[in-house]
């Protein structure tokens, strides 16, 4: 039989001991029950952060950054964890910038004490007070094409103040990741597309007065494990960086290398696990989970690396953002859910829990692969079983995992697992389909400290707004 069983596995904040999951010190079993105690059957499930994996996570960022002096700067891409105190988290570990895709976090960003002029407002497509927001803050603002352009100047006219942008550019650079994960293709809608750089460029120039070009945006994509992409972005970026200046711009100074660090999971996957053999046999789900699978095999930069790698390409008194989500946050979060039941159905076994495609819905969209564990660990047998980890929700989509080895007998009914990563694009990327109230969050600070971040939702709270 495989080993399955984890004694004891440290990732920063997350640790077994005695054979149940602590989570900065403090025993999450312990949680669990306080929580029930207080909230009822709301309290499950539940999401948990570490608050010293959110600040390791940050020094490795400004570690790596520090070489550069000034020139280097961290932004946090907001839309993978919203939560206004993991944002508080962050920007206290040092992170400097906050960059926002819509008009919302970038109001959230500024009342969490980013100065407007710290903030990033990217966008393929922009409302005109989203525009005015970032505009009158003095919001470094991503030009994502020619009528992204002619928004700007619209609006930086009729305010008569000067825009602050860059120009967001789409090099054709390949990933290597997820297709719905990948942006800077020949067939993508992010940025602006090599032969119209010109273009664009042509239009801002008519609005001088008014427009301000920095430098250079590019996101090539997220969960990147190939940290040679990034060289290639930065040869990319230095090109358009030139024809800016040569455009009026001379002063143009920044490069921003946009986000999609992938990362470790913060807990191993079975051994010999490769995701679902059945879930999207045949599409891009499939080919999702194998990069996703063998992605893992290899190792994942960290924040040092990718800074080497670009470092000896950055041009003079040029400023390089990063402005990583996922590797900010994701390995600081865990889904503590409830097993609700065992079922069988034909040769398989289903593990329905109370998390569902509604909290963690990349294995749906992606097929993205999230180690679950048990959250105390049954004792060492040589039994095991594979099953299904699926939720409540009505939809054969909503699942947690296919064909996954666990541990032992099946999961007894009220037993509780951990599911791994879910610090980002989860959390952000809830809903509340089947009227499912979006989860409580958690922060923990220490052995006897933590902090509830998310309120349950109830009923009211969800049809308020429905008139
Ligand atoms: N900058 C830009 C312009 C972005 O579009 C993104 C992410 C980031 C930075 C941050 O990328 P990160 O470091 O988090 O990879 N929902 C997907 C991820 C979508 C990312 C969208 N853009 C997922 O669950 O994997």
């Amino acid at each position: 039989m495989a080993e399955l069983l984890i004694d004891e596995y440290v990732q920063d904040g997350w640790k077994y001991v005695d054979g149940t999951l602590h989570c900065d010190g403090l025993r999450l079993e312990r949680l669990r029950k306080e929580l029930n105690d207080r909230f009822g059957w709301a309290a499950s499930p539940v999401f948990v952060y570490s608050q010293s994996t959110l600040i390791q996570n940050v020094r490795h960022y400004t570690n790596a950054l520090e070489s550069l002096g000034g020139l280097g700067v961290l932004s946090y891409s907001i839309k993978a964890n919203y939560n206004p105190r993991i944002i508080a988290t962050l920007r206290e570990a040092g992170t400097t910038m906050a960059t926002c895709v819509s008009g919302n976090e970038l109001q959230l960003a500024i009342q969490m004490g980013f100065p407007a002029d710290q903030t990033i407002l990217n966008g393929t497509g922009k409302h005109r007070w989203e525009v005015e927001l970032a505009v009158r803050g003095n919001s470094l603002l991503n030009i994502d094409s020619l009528f992204d352009a002619q928004l700007v100047i619209t609006v930086s006219r009729s305010l008569s103040v000067k825009a602050r942008v860059l120009l967001r550019i789409n090099p054709n650079v390949e990933a290597g990741t997820h297709p719905y994960l990948t942006t800077a293709h020949a067939a993508s809608k992010f940025g602006v597309d090599d032969t119209l750089v010109d273009k664009v460029l042509d239009e801002l120039r008519g609005a001088k007065e008014n427009i301000d070009v920095k430098g250079v945006h590019v996101h090539i994509g997220s969960a990147i494990t190939r940290v040679e992409a990034y060289a290639d972005l930065m040869i990319a970026s230095t090109q358009t960086l030139n024809k800016i200046r040569g455009s009026g711009w001379s002063g143009a100074n920044i490069i921003n290398l946009g986000g999609g660090l992938a990362v470790e999971f913060s807990s191993p996957l079975p051994s010999g696990y490769k995701g679902s053999q059945e879930v999207g046999k045949g599409n891009a789900w499939t080919k999702g989970q194998k990069a996703e699978t063998e992605k893992h095999k290899v190792t994942t930069p960290s924040p040092k690396e990718l800074v080497g790698a670009v470092t000896p390409l950055l041009p003079d008194n040029v400023t390089l953002i990063l402005e990583p989500g996922r590797s900010l946050v994701a390995t600081a979060g865990v889904v503590v859910t409830e097993v609700l039941g065992v079922k069988c159905s034909g040769e398989r076994t289903f593990v329905v829990v109370d998390a569902a495609m509604t909290e963690v819905i990349r294995p749906a969209l992606y097929g993205a692969i999230h180690p679950i564990t048990y959250l105390s660990l049954p004792t060492r047998t040589q039994e095991s079983c594979v099953a299904s980890i699926v939720g409540p929700v009505c939809e054969s989509g909503d699942f947690l995992a296919h064909d996954y080895p666990l541990p032992g007998p099946p999961p007894m009914t009220g037993s509780a697992l951990a599911v791994w990563t879910t610090g980002a694009y989860c959390a952000s990327m809830a809903s509340n389909f089947n009227l499912r109230p979006q989860a409580m969050e958690v922060m923990v600070r220490g052995p006897d400290s933590y902090e509830v971040i998310r309120r349950p939702q109830h009923l009211a709270d969800i049809i308020r707004a429905c008139l």
